[in-house]
């Protein structure tokens, strides 16, 4: 619930979103079972937000995408909508750049959009310049907390776009590298887009790369280590070689001061060895690296990702971080905030919590695996002033969820004697922050993916699915004896397609015990025009709304979707569907909501014969799908979701 005035039009009268955050207001009221009258305390408060009596709005008021019409060969989104398609991999990163051609040049996709475009924020200018002039309310550099939300530059921003993955197939069209050359190619296609982008119109609104801040992050670009590993033994190699390169960029977070964060999720698959007689350590098979990897070869041309090479051995333990950009400099260099934990970070999603702390939720994405919730030392504004970053200094926890519907936030410090006994200092633990959460009782969770906090304080995490979760009960998994058994949190077995859980924290957001409930099972769906699976990217926005993009087989003949849930009814619409391959992740809207961008990864998993998307190949007639972003807008210009 808003607690401040809401932005006004200039002839007073409430704008859309006011009138839905009033008929809000009004159906909780109805939820809570108040009885109205006309002169009730919903009168009271229409008075003083100067609203008009009327019918009551429903929060989504756009008609659905019919199922019939999700599972095409095209994208498909509901009638009273529009999209545009921007981005695609391998176009120029700003103009003047080198066009997309196939196969890749390693040196131009190193000034290119990369692939497996995946999290993403616009930052709109007038935004982060606030937060650069100081201005001391989270709330003025925010404007997704629904709150000045005309203030800020919805036209012109900087969109920073995380690059996932690309499968050799997909990206170089052959099973493994046959040159250095190639592995750069691959390694230059991941990472991170820094993208100065603005709406350009006429002859018609479209948006467009401008010149300016672009960058590029890849696998190669110099980073830092920040926080209490940075520096740790476990962080440097033989070869004395400086950190480099960001890798897996999955989802992502934003803070208030206008910094990106980008998470690393499946590091692991990019490390490999074609020595017979390497084995992994104990430290590493819980983290999944093993000789295979995910068959990227890069170890055969480039040794820092050899796992048998002396000089490099502790390389793989400078991924699974969570990764701090600077949108507005292009010579800041990135930071890994180790404070964080290593991880297969989903997300890290920021909150601001009442008392100034920031604190922020990751999920690690891997069967069987953890919530965490970093709480920073103190208050955000004065850490700042002092100095320091507030991802530097605090209290990473990780999730047990009770099945009596509390929850609790365990430390992960050596206060935990457990902890104390088993590393030898905090880097160590941080480097082994899954190991750390395993000794503490940690709750094994179904696959955790993105984590959004909603208008009432409410988090909203999805579990997208666990094909491994099991009755009977234990199982060896990354070098882990785990029990596989349900449990209330994650009860179904196995978890074919998915849910999304949902906690109230409450003793404050910087507090140590939640509730919780689940807020839907995917199943339950299946067979009604509701239908989604495996529940992947979410965002909540300021007036209740759930967005949901699914990543997985979905049923009832449908492709992988965006959809809108209301939080409190519980009602779920179709907005948009992909290509046949794809999964539909990445989101993140203009100030004035007006304008949505979410993501098509993977068109036809990379395979030309099940999807071509976009059709804007490159030169020769070569056909390759290519990665792209969508533009939503709705045709009467309201707020996206209404
Ligand atoms: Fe990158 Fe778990 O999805
Ligand atoms: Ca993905
Ligand atoms: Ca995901
Ligand atoms: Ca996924």
């Amino acid at each position: 619930m808003q607690d401040t005035p809401l932005p006004r039009h200039a002839d007073n009268q409430p704008n859309f979103s006011e009138i839905v955050q009033i008929n809000r207001q009004r159906r909780l009221l109805l939820q809570a079972g108040v009885a109205l009258t006309g002169t009730s305390l919903l009168g009271v408060w229409t008075a003083s937000l100067a609203a008009p009596s009327g019918p009551i709005l429903p929060l989504l008021g756009f008609t659905a995408l019919p199922v019939a019409q999700g599972g095409g060969l095209e994208p498909a989104i509901s009638v009273d909508y529009q999209f545009d398609i921007i981005l695609p991999w391998g176009d120029p990163l700003e103009p003047g750049g080198p066009s997309f051609q196939w196969p890749l040049d390693a040196g131009q996709q190193a000034r290119q959009i990369g692939i497996g475009h995946d999290g993403m924020w616009f930052f709109p200018f007038l935004d982060t310049h606030a937060a650069r002039q100081g201005w001391d309310d989270v709330d003025e550099v925010n404007p997704w907390q629904g709150r000045r939300m005309a203030s800020a530059d919805s036209q012109h921003g900087v969109l920073c776009l995380n690059h996932e993955f690309g499968t050799n197939a997909h990206v170089l069209g052959k099973s493994a590298p046959e040159s250095l050359e190639e592995v750069r190619a691959s390694q230059h296609a991941h990472g991170v887009s820094v993208i100065e982008l603005a709406c350009v119109s006429p002859p018609k609104p479209r948006w467009q790369t401008i010149k300016g801040l672009g960058r590029r992050i890849h696998v190669n670009s110099e980073v830092a280590f920040s926080g209490p590993a940075a520096g740790h033994r476990l962080l440097a190699n033989p070869a004395g070689n400086a950190p480099w390169g960001t890798v897996g960029n999955c989802a992502m977070g934003y803070t208030p001061w206008g910094t990106y964060l980008t998470c690393e999720e499946n590091f692991n698959g990019y490390f490999g060895t074609d020595h017979a007689e390497w084995t992994a350590t104990p430290e590493q098979a819980r983290y999944g690296i093993n000789a295979e990897g995910f068959n990227y070869y890069w170890h055969r041309f480039d040794k820092r990702f050899d796992l048998a090479h002396p000089n490099y051995v502790n390389e793989a333990n400078r991924f699974g971080w969570v990764v701090e950009i600077d949108p507005f400099d292009p010579a800041q260099t990135p930071v890994k905030r180790t404070a964080l934990g290593r991880k297969k970070n989903e997300s890290a999603t920021l909150h601001v919590a009442d008392n100034g702390q920031v604190v922020v939720y990751t999920g690690d994405d891997e069967r069987f695996e953890y919530i965490y919730k970093f709480v920073s030392a103190d208050d955000w504004r004065s850490m700042r002033r002092n100095g320091e970053s507030p991802l530097d200094r605090g209290t990473l926890h990780v999730a047990r969820f009770n099945d009596d519907g509390t929850g609790e936030w365990l430390p992960l410090t050596r206060a935990s004697p457990v902890l104390a006994q088993t590393f030898a200092d905090m880097g160590e633990l941080l480097i082994n922050a899954r190991r750390a959460a395993d000794r503490v009782g940690a709750t094994p969770m179904d696959r955790p993916e993105w984590i959004t906090v909603a208008n009432d304080g409410r988090v909203y995490a999805s579990l997208t699915n666990n094909s491994r979760r099991t009755h009977d009960g234990a199982q060896v998994i990354n070098d882990r004896a785990v029990s596989t058994a349900p449990d209330a949190a994650n009860p179904l077995v196995p978890n074919v397609d998915g849910h999304i859980i949902r906690w109230t924290e409450t003793q404050g957001h910087a507090g140590a015990r939640f509730t919780w409930d689940v807020f839907v099972f995917a199943q339950d769906t299946h067979g009604t025009e509701q239908s989604f699976a495996d529940p992947d990217g979410l965002w909540a926005d300021p007036d209740g709304r759930l967005f949901i993009e699914t990543d997985g087989g979905q049923k009832d003949g449908l492709n992988n979707q965006l959809l809108v849930a209301d939080t409190v009814t519980g009602e779920i619409k179709r907005l948009f569907s992909g290509v046949p391959g794809c999964e539909i992740t990445g989101m993140t809207v203009t100030p004035d909501r007006r304008t949505l961008f979410v993501n098509i990864q993977h068109p036809g998993d990379g395979d030309p014969a099940v999807s071509n998307f976009p059709k804007t190949n490159g030169p020769d007639g070569v056909t390759v799908p290519r990665d792209a972003t969508v533009v939503i807008t709705r045709k009467n210009g309201g707020i996206v979701g209404s």
